[in-house]
């Protein structure tokens, strides 16, 4: 843990981090060594040669770093964070900020073969062709580099914060195999157009490091403007060449981070990205503390009391079989799901719903639990309400009158619940976050969107009339169903009632899916499982299958995508191994797969 306070046992002299400031600085090439084991020798070399400068840019709101200020280290482990997004989206940038608030030490592999490049070695010059011409240098080059450089003592005891490196899946897997792995894979996303202006706007100051953009970051005075330079990569071609590459890299890099990745939305202004970031980390920190010193964080409603290892997992969680689900399974859910709700609100979708369907969340089995509902929802109205968002949590109320009164099963007391939940030290509760039932009445008009707390139908009671008033109470702002469930029941009499089915069914699909989850087993079975589906707005559906590894060890492979949720069909296809054109039937032993979908 970080802190200012001078109250704290463990402390240390800041050294700072690189910054692109030593990089610029052309190294007197006579006391460089030849070979690769330079990228060390000029690492150091970098380490002790970096100077303070003062946060002279207005644009940042952060305490001015002055020579020999100290900052309480505890002894816990330091963290390890990846930052990775398209060329220009704002990695330095922020990583500029992270450094001064977290200490870490900050790796840009772009940083070190630019030093390299400029101080002439071997590595540089084979570098040079490649970054001139906005290529990846090759991976050995650049994985050596990093690995030295992450081994380092610094690095180790401070933690470190890595940008633009693992930048191809087989860079990720090298740190896979040497076991160096981030607690934290944030993405930054920047709308294409937005990067290309970004790059060419880009201006360095070679004397500080600082980044600036001529129209967005313009310097502070005309000194440093007279002074500022452009990187040669920065022409609109050869950003255009190094978007591609990224693209191409970006979704198999992501596999091996799956369950530790953030992606934050880098098209706002740089201190609103640096908060979200900011929160993030001191969240994952506080983690890692509690649970090297055995406490549980807040998300701990129902686990055993004891604090559990962090998975082994890559991709989606594993061993989701075992209940209760342990606190990162549950964990890597409810920002799977946040995830997708916030970019699916943020390209302007007003009707959606999250479809999850892991066993604690699946009412058809002996191990729903309504705290894991109630936990999702707390994280997603929460994460809202930190945007500014004022948030309704709803929940339907008892359904029907006199002898017919009542409400569905997972239901009963949930009201009570959110309203005994913990929401926050800040007030979050009534200011930004009330909590009401489900229909037009509800809607006022400072809220801005609306959570809705598993809607469903009851036998012989409709809830498709109060939420279809509420949709058009609420016109434009969000609607968010979670697990929802709104096929036509029968009534009491045992009698579908005909009478509207139609466009009641008509509204219920209006609701787009932004998240899904589901897992597959046999026919009429609840186990074994035998392989997932997953979709992320506004990725397509991706189909796993769970593979036995070893005694007690588990897997799951991802079998195919969709652009489409696909059919039982195609799914038993992609598990028989058949490819989309040969001609389908759902037969044999997969054919339980249909009956589910
Ligand atoms: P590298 O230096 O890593 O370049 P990059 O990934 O293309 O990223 P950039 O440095 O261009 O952008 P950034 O995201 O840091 O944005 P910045 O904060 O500066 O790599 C360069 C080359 O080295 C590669 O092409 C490759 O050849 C080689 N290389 C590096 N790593 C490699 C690897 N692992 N494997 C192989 N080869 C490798 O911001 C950009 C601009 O936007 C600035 O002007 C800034 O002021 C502005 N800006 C930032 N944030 C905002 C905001 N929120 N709003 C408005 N403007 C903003």
């Amino acid at each position: 843990m970080l802190n200012y306070s001078p109250t704290a046992t463990h402390c240390c002299n800041v050294p700072l981090t690189p910054t692109r400031s030593s990089l610029f600085k052309s190294s007197p090439s006579s006391s460089l060594p030849n070979s690769l084991s330079f990228s060390s020798a000029l690492v150091t070399q970098q380490l002790a040669s970096r100077h303070v400068y003062a946060n002279t840019n207005p644009n940042i709101k952060s305490k001015p770093l002055h020579k020999g200020l100290k900052i309480m280290c505890s002894t816990s482990e330091p963290l390890k964070v990846v930052i990775s997004g398209a060329p220009a989206s704002g990695k330095g940038t922020q990583c500029e900020m992270i450094v001064e608030k977290f200490g870490l030490v900050h790796v840009s592999t772009g940083d070190l073969l630019r030093a390299e490049v400029s101080a002439g070695t071997e590595i540089g010059n084979k570098a040079k062709e490649y970054m001139s011409s906005g290529r990846l240098v090759p991976d050995e080059i650049v994985t050596a580099m990093v690995t030295t450089r992450l081994s380092l003592k610094d690095a180790q005891e401070k933690g470190w914060l890595l940008d633009g490196y693992p930048r191809s899946f087989p860079q990720a897997e090298s740190l896979e195999k040497k076991n160096i792995r981030p607690d934290l894979y944030i993405m930054l996303d920047v709308p294409d157009d937005i990067l290309i202006d970004r790059c060419v706007g880009r201006r360095l100051d070679p004397v500080t490091g600082r980044i600036y953009h001529i129209n967005n970051f313009p310097p502070e005075n005309d000194e440093i403007k007279e002074r500022l330079i452009t990187r040669p990569d920065d022409t609109e071609d050869k950003v255009k060449s190094r978007l591609q590459i990224y693209k191409q890299n970006a979704e198999t890099i992501l596999s091996t981070y799956l369950n530790i990745s953030k992606k934050i939305d880098g098209n706002r202004p740089k201190g609103v990205i640096f908060k979200e970031i900011d929160s993030l980390l001191s969240r994952v920190q506080k983690d890692k503390e509690a649970s090297k010193s055995g406490k549980l964080t807040i998300s701990d409603s129902h686990s055993d009391g004891k604090p559990s290892n962090k998975e082994n997992w890559r991709g989606i969680p594993t061993r989701l079989n075992n209940i209760p689900h342990s606190r990162e399974i549950r964990e890597y859910f409810y920002d799977d799901v946040l995830q997708a709700t916030q970019r699916a609100i943020n390209d302007g979708k007003t009707r959606i719903k999250v479809e999850i369907n892991i066993p604690e969340l699946n009412p058809e089995m002996d191990v729903y639990r309504i705290g894991t509902l109630m936990e999702l929802v707390r994280v997603l109205a929460l994460s809202f309400a930190d945007d500014g968002k004022r948030v309704k949590v709803c929940v339907q109320g008892s359904m029907g009158e006199g002898a017919l009164a009542g409400m569905p099963l997972q239901l009963a007391g949930t009201r009570k619940i959110l309203e005994f939940m913990d929401w926050g030290d800040y007030g979050a509760r009534d200011t930004f976050i009330k909590i009401g039932s489900i229909g037009g009445k509800e809607v006022d008009e400072q809220d801005d969107m609306f959570i809705l707390v598993a809607p469903q139908n009851a036998v012989g009671n409709c809830i498709i009339d109060d939420l279809r008033a509420m949709t058009t109470a609420a016109g434009h702002r969000p609607v968010l169903l979670v697990n929802p469930r709104l096929k036509d029941l029968p009534g009491s009499s045992g009698i579908m009632q005909t009478m509207g089915r139609e466009k009641r069914l008509e509204y219920a699909a209006s609701f787009e899916i932004c998240y899904c989850f589901r897992l597959l087993y046999y026919a009429g079975t609840q186990y074994p499982i035998m392989g997932a589906l997953r979709m992320s707005y506004p990725y397509e559906y991706e189909l796993y299958k769970r593979v036995d590894v070893s005694a007690g060890k588990e897997k799951y492979v991802i079998l195919s995508t969709f652009p489409k949720r696909p059919t039982g069909e195609e799914i038993n296809d992609a598990f028989e191994g058949k490819t989309r054109n040969e001609t389908k039937r759902a037969t044999g032993i997969w054919g339980f797969l249909s009956g589910i979908l």
